[in-house]
């Protein structure tokens, strides 16, 4: 029998690119073929983000487009799987269009429902699990490059920040046995990839208890360090809360673990903070920066931002702000509050800042975070970064392109490297956006 068609289309955060790897290996054993061409495909699956309405607003949109599919070509499956099939369940299946819901911790049983499923007969498996890492799954790498993989350590969250659903559509936080982790660094390592970065929701709530003894994320950190000095290693998100002296000092006490944190603050204003459920305050934020600057002068920092949450005054807008002046962050993702059905800001507290405002006050939060992306960049000039080269840059493919352990994009004429090298770089200018460097003698 020819093998069956497989097309994957990946929405929402690196985590779903990580579950997007696990579904191939997966449904690859069972005989499924990689394609990337929606049009030969025998199987569309999109695999969904809920956190904020405009992301479903454009899955929608999708499940449009592979209803044309579906109508052009008899027997081909569509299926929405991911935190947006978690969220929503059955009400996915009420138009019609589509064959399979799958939540997040539903992934083993995709062959099965893929068997079970035909146009008419949907099928459906949103059961979040207590246990499910998918610890044991080789993920099938799906960049091309092969120079960073991502390596999911942890999944759900136990924290309840009340404007986030994430809880919701994946589960409990549950932590993967640390010796598939290393084996999967050591595994992609003698596969050519020279960067993993780690991904949890909260990695510094990272645990797993064994008679051998515990592991907690610094723990972690410094095991997969350990794989080779030519890996190097990444991760997000760290909570500042959570985020401990521990790691810190083990980030810097391995050379390849790269000064790079991703530490979100949400809001600079304590009654917002408050408001969020978020278990820290502006001076505790700040406290961890200054810790982590002290450490590490040279770390990068980046952050996410929400704009007019929930009864956001002007002077709490202020207050962030102030914040980011303080910090000075390199870059942020920065949103506007999308209220989101079941969360306890959708059942408390009225979503009350009109959306002109929304939109002015990210405008402004956008605008400083590029004054500071710029400054923070600009004292860059004259440095000189080993980069890992991931490729030509987007822009001009006489030039490499590539990361500065900070994060920071790289760009740089040269025909001498390839994807994997490691070269030395001086900064020779920048936009707010990346460094525009040149390549030092080796
Ligand atoms: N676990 C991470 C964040 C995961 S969601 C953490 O705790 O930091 C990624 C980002 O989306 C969040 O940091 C937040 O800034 C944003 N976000 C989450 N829910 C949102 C909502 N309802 N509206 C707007 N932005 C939201
Ligand atoms: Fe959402 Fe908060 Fe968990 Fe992050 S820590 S995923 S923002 S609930
Ligand atoms: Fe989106 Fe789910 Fe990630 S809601 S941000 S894809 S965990």
């Amino acid at each position: 029998m020819p093998k069956k068609k497989l097309y994957i289309e990946t929405y929402g955060c690196q985590m779903n690119v990580s579950d997007t790897e696990v579904v191939f290996s997966i449904l690859g054993k069972e005989g499924y073929d990689r394609t990337e061409s929606m049009d030969e495909a025998d199987v569309i699956l999109a695999n969904t983000c809920s956190v904020r309405d405009n992301a479903e607003q454009r899955i929608r949109g999708r499940i449009e487009v592979f209803a044309q599919q579906k109508k052009r070509r008899e027997g081909v499956l569509v299926g929405i799987v991911g935190c947006m099939a978690e969220r929503l369940k059955e009400q996915l299946l009420e138009s019609g269009k589509v064959d399979l819901v799958a939540g997040p911790d539903a992934y083993r049983t995709l062959p099965d429902l893929l068997k079970a499923a035909a146009p008419g007969v949907p099928q459906i498996n949103v059961l979040l699990s207590r246990e499910e890492t998918y610890g044991d799954i080789s993920p099938v790498r799906i960049d091309k490059g092969g120079v960073s993989a991502f390596i999911s350590i942890m999944r759900g969250c136990n924290n309840v920040c009340s404007y986030c659903v994430v809880p919701y559509t994946r589960g409990a936080e549950r932590s993967r046995d640390p010796r598939t982790i290393v084996r999967e660094a050591c595994e992609v390592f003698s596969q050519g990839y020279k960067e993993v970065t780690l991904l949890g929701q909260n990695v510094d709530s990272y645990f797993w208890k064994s008679s051998d003894g515990n592991v907690d994320f610094a723990d972690l950190l410094a095991m997969v360090a350990a794989v080779d000095p030519k890996l190097r290693v990444r991760f997000a998100t760290s909570n500042p809360q959570d985020i401990s002296d521990k790691c810190i000092d083990t980030m810097a006490a391995w050379p390849n673990i790269c000064h790079q944190i991703h530490l979100p603050v949400q809001s600079g204003s304590n009654r917002m903070l408050e408001k969020m459920r978020r278990r820290y305050t502006r001076e505790w934020y700040l406290d961890r920066v200054a810790r982590i600057r002290a450490v590490m002068p040279d770390c990068g920092l980046s952050t996410d931002v929400i704009a007019g949450f929930c009864s956001e005054t002007e002077e709490d807008h202020r207050d962030t702000l102030s914040l980011m002046q303080e910090v000075c962050f390199d870059s942020a993702f920065m949103f506007q509050y999308s209220e989101r059905p079941g969360t306890l800001a959708a059942r408390k507290y009225p979503d009350d800042v009109p959306l002109e405002v929304k939109t002015r006050r990210l405008n402004e939060i956008i605008a400083l975070q590029g004054e500071c992306s710029l400054r923070s960049n600009r004292a860059d000039i004259g440095k000189t970064f080993e980069v890992l080269v991931e490729g030509p840059s987007k822009k001009n493919p006489d030039e490499l392109c590539g990361r500065a352990p900070s994060g920071k994009m790289c760009v740089w004429p040269d025909s001498a490297h390839r994807p994997g090298d490691y070269v030395f770089v001086k900064v020779k200018d920048c936009t707010s956006a990346t460094l525009l460097c040149e390549a030092q003698q080796d």
